[in-house]
Order: C-alpha cells, then structure tokens, then sequence
C-alpha cells in the first residue's frame, strides 16, 4: 500500500506556551499557528492565556492584546477593526471569517486561530495574497464605456442600481475563496468565488459597455466551471453574499448570448 506522508517542513512542531496571566478573572485560551519565514523551524502552534476582563470582546481585540502585552513578534494584519476592509480574515474555530466582527464568547473551549486555508504564508496568519489580487485584476473591476463620458455623472436608475445589491457589499476578504475546495485545488487556474462575484458585479452594472468582452473573459472550462456549486462560499462570508448564486448567473448569461 502507498504511504503518503507530509514533508517534514510542513509537519507541525512543538509549540510554546506563554506565561499565564496572574488574574481573577477567568481565562480564556489562545491556540495560535505560527510560522516564520527568517527561520528554519516548522511551522507551530503557540498557547497563550488572555485575561478577559482585560480585553475588548472580539478575537481581533485578543490578538491585539497579546501582541501588546505578551508576544510582539506575533503577526498578523488588520486596519479598520469593523468587518470593512477585510484585512484580519482568518480561520477562526474551524471557519474563515474576520478576527474583528467574531465574538471571543461564541467560541467554547480554546480558541485555534489559522491563516487563510490553503494559501502560501507571509508570516504567522498573514497569508500570500498575490494571486487572489492578479486574478481580481484580471476581470478588469472598473467602469469600461465605449460612448463618450457625459458632462457629469454616469447615470442610473434606481431599478438598476438595486441589481448591485448582494455584489457591491464585497470587501474581498477572501473568506470564500479560501473556502472552496474547487479553488484550493485550482486556485492557480481557477478565478474562485470572491473574484466570480466581482466579475457579476461589473457585468450586472446598467452603465458598463463591456459585457461581450467580459463574458468572453470568463468564459472558459478552468476560470469559471471549476465551479460545482459545493456552496462553501456563500457559507463562508462574514458579508452575507452569495458568490455561488453570483456564478450561477454568470453561467446563464453565457447560455442566453448563445440562443
Ligand atoms: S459553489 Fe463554487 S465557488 Fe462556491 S465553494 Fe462551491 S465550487 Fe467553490
Ligand atoms: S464574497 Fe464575501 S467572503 Fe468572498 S471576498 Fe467578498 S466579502 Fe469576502
Ligand atoms: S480589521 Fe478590517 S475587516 Fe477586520
């Protein structure tokens, strides 16, 4: 029988745990991935101890604690702290989501903190975002016209402005993307639900001028049917899209330009 065995470099190795905090109040446990390019150490899983009363309610509240307080090489990204930038997207309690807008009480037990899934790593929970960003360029995410720009602005209906809800919501987090067992395997090749939906939003706007070009664009056998519609995506975003439904439609705007 063939034995599969991981490489020694991606095994999991002994990983610290970090003085408990002298407190009262009870303590909630940490269990966080760590890795780091300027060593040659295999990747870990570092404990630490929050005191709660200590700490603002979210887990991007107790990373910021820890590495205020306990562990400064700890490493990670964040910005806005209210679910708008998407920067602090992890995989939280066994789920992608972002660090700010979940709640440290609605995980029972230890929380176990990975970076994004199946993307190569930065440092720690910093995952390597350059292709998720190539393949969101690649779809062109801008207003393209060919008539002459009007004096002032692009108008719209109030009727066509409501076919972007559900779509312009997106703060491409990657959540979905990371998500996708279509994409972990294809992500090279694959554009992936977060960079779909982008590709619906342009194609549903009533101003846009290039809807041939950006059907033609996506419509291939890798970029977009390595979808089989498993639904992870729309599982998985912390915004409340549907990616999955964004890709269905796409789908039927390919079957109706050929009737
Ligand atoms: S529905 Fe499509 S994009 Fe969403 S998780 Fe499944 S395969 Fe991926
Ligand atoms: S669709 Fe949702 S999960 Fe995917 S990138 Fe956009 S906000 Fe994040
Ligand atoms: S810090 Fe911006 S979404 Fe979490």
């Amino acid at each position: 029988m063939v034995q599969l065995r991981l490489p020694k470099n991606s095994r999991i190795g002994k990983g610290k745990t970090w003085p408990t905090p002298v407190s009262a109040a009870p303590l909630k446990e940490f269990r966080i991935y760590r890795w780091s390019p300027d060593d040659t150490q295999n990747p870990r899983i570092d404990t630490y101890f929050v005191d709660t009363s200590d700490c603002a309610p979210m887990v991007l509240d107790a990373l910021i604690l820890i590495k205020s307080k306990i562990d400064p090489t700890l490493t990670f990204r964040r910005s806005c702290r209210e679910g708008i930038c998407g920067s602090c997207a992890m995989n939280i309690d066994g789920t992608n989501t972002l660090a700010c807008t979940k709640a440290i009480a609605d995980v029972e037990g230890a929380v176990n903190i990975y970076p994004l899934p199946h993307m190569p790593v930065v440092k720690d929970l910093v995952p390597d975002l350059s292709t998720f960003y190539a393949q969101h360029a690649s779809v062109k995410p801008w207003l393209q016209t060919v008539t002459p720009a009007p004096e002032k602005e692009w108008r719209q209906s109030p009727g066509d402005r409501a076919k972007l809800d559900g779509l312009y919501e997106c703060i491409l987090c990657a959540c979905c993307s990371t998500s996708c067992p279509s994409y972990w395997w294809n992500g090279d090749r694959y554009l992936g639900p977060a960079v779909l939906l982008q590709a619906f939003r342009w194609l549903s706007d009533s101003r846009d001028e290039a809807k041939g070009e950006r059907l033609d664009n996506v419509e291939d056998p890798f970029r977009l049917y390595r979808c089989h519609t498993i639904m992870n995506c729309a599982k998985a975003c912390p915004k409340g899209l549907n990616p999955a439904k964004a890709i269905a439609e796409i789908k039927e705007m390919l079957i109706e330009r050929q009737l």
